[in-house]
């Protein structure tokens, strides 16, 4: 079994150069002048050994083939599928590809784009024996020697490639699902603040809301990044540069917690009257928070420190919402 994990890594290596080669040679170009569309430079592209997978059922299995890997072997390392007829198929097929590579620096996995289109998006690697979904992050090899506190956790390939490009190196993306428990742990092993950066959209706020419980049960700080005028962290970069995606680092939610403060700082906290009375001015203040994720993590935090019900501030805060409404 160790010996296998060997080989498949071996595969994925080599499978990273051949899509990396077929990048930059004649047939790689429509790929290539995609990505430089996308606003990737060239130091970017080698940096995170994006590649392109040909339209081809067979190029990439002919050249594993002759640097003398068994089709069980690449089957194993699921860069190619067995077909009705007994043999095997290239998984991906032009398609952008994203190699997934853990701490340790190596290729456990592949994300591949299609450009345009039929086909679902975005394809990935299945769970193989050298990779579980639910225990990787994409681009916490480079990350996790930032130095940085905390960590930026987005959505997808393209917006970690965007921000390390504009000079974030902290951040990295859980692979196309749900944050799991694992991936939270893994995060804390080198992070104590995380800042949430997914969509803007409906599905990217719900993933929002259960990401935050998840990093709050291990103890994990978070903070939520809340972007107006684009769907995602690459896109709000393209549009307003990295100095405004600087700015929602960290302004946004300092400023709110800058403003909590000074309401606090005007009560006695250690009487009850203190505390009601601050409560009072806090689900004033909570309420003209557009963001509901961004008031929930308030509310949370304020009850805890002030050992009363977060169900009990919620609904006054919901109360005052509703009257302005
Ligand atoms: P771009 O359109 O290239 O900017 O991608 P995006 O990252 O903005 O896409 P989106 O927000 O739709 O999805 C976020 C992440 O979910 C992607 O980076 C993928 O990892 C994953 N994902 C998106 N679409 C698909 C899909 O069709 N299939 C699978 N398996 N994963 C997907
Ligand atoms: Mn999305
Ligand atoms: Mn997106
Ligand atoms: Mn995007
Ligand atoms: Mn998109």
């Amino acid at each position: 079994a160790a010996r296998l994990k060997t080989r498949i890594l071996e595969i994925n290596r080599q499978s990273a150069r051949f899509f990396y080669s077929c990048l930059i040679s004649p047939q790689g170009k429509p790929a290539l002048d995609y990505l430089h569309e996308r606003g990737l430079n060239d130091k970017t592209i080698r940096r995170f050994g994006l590649g392109f997978a040909p339209q081809s059922w067979d190029a990439l299995t002919r050249h594993l083939k002759a640097q003398g890997f068994s089709e069980q072997e690449m089957l194993a390392a699921s860069v190619v599928a067995r077909g009705r007829k007994g043999g095997v198929y290239d998984q991906f097929r032009g398609r952008v590809m994203f190699p997934i590579i853990d701490i340790r620096g190596n290729v456990i996995a592949f994300g591949g784009r299609v450009m345009e289109g039929s086909g679902p998006k975005y394809l990935n690697s299945p769970d193989t024996p050298v990779f579980k979904k639910s225990r990787n992050l994409f681009a916490l090899n480079i990350a996790k020697s930032t130095k940085e506190e905390r960590l930026l956790l987005a959505e997808g390939y393209m917006d970690v490639i965007a921000l390390h490009q504009a000079g974030f190196e902290n951040a990295v993306a859980t692979l196309g699902t749900a944050l799991t428990d694992e991936q939270a742990r893994l995060m804390s092993q080198y992070a104590k603040q995380i800042i949430i950066a997914y969509d803007s959209d409906g599905p990217g706020q719900t993933a929002t809301k259960r990401a935050i419980n998840i990093f709050n049960e291990i103890g994990l700080q978070v903070k939520v990044l809340s972007m107006q005028g684009a769907k995602d962290p690459d896109e709000f970069i393209k549009k307003f540069g990295r100095d405004r995606f600087r700015l929602l680092i960290e302004g946004s939610a300092n400023a709110l917690e800058f403003e909590l403060q000074k309401i606090r700082s005007q009560f006695d906290l250690s009487t009850s009257d203190g505390k009601v009375a601050y409560l009072k001015e806090f689900a004033s203040y909570i309420a003209g928070i557009k963001n509901p994720i961004e008031r929930d993590v308030y509310i949370a935090r304020t009850a805890g420190e002030l050992e009363v019900g977060r169900e009990a501030i919620a609904s006054q805060v919901d109360y005052i919402i509703r009257r302005r409404t």
